[in-house]
């Protein structure tokens, strides 16, 4: 067995506000700092998609990475690019749109759809610095 990882980058933005509100407005600034801002305010993520696998003794691919593009596209970057995550993203309603939480919804929304190979991680990046993975259950 020959597993390896192939990898696809996307790149979006999007708004955000984490607030709890059944903790206090002083609990959610010192807790959320500048992600609290009530006039909400963007991130630049970078979405990495790992999908592991045998490579396909007919193609040398373990998925085809301009179908897995479109996938991406269609089930995660066309929902959240420009859009509220707090309002807008249908899989993070009801959620505190933490880098977290976003990357669970993310695998949710692609782990069925993954065209070969399985679905081994969700990265992302919500800044420079800050970054979240997730393996799955
Ligand atoms: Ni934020």
């Amino acid at each position: 067995m020959s597993i390896v990882y192939a990898r696809r980058t996307a790149k979006f933005n999007a708004a955000h506000r984490l607030h709890n509100p059944a903790m206090s407005d002083e609990w959610n600034l010192a807790t959320f700092g500048k992600c609290n801002n009530p006039h909400w305010h963007g991130h630049n993520y970078t979405l990495e998609i790992v999908v592991a696998g045998e490579p396909n003794p007919e193609t040398g691919f373990v998925v085809d990475l301009a179908e897995l593009k479109q996938i991406i596209e269609e089930r995660i970057v066309s929902k959240c690019d420009h859009r509220n995550l707090n309002t807008q993203v249908d899989f993070l309603a009801g959620k505190m749109t933490s880098t977290e939480n976003f990357a669970i919804g993310i695998w949710h929304q692609l782990v069925d759809h993954i065209p070969s190979g399985k679905l081994h991680c969700v990265r992302l990046h919500e800044t420079d610095n800050n970054m979240v993975e997730y393996f799955g259950d």
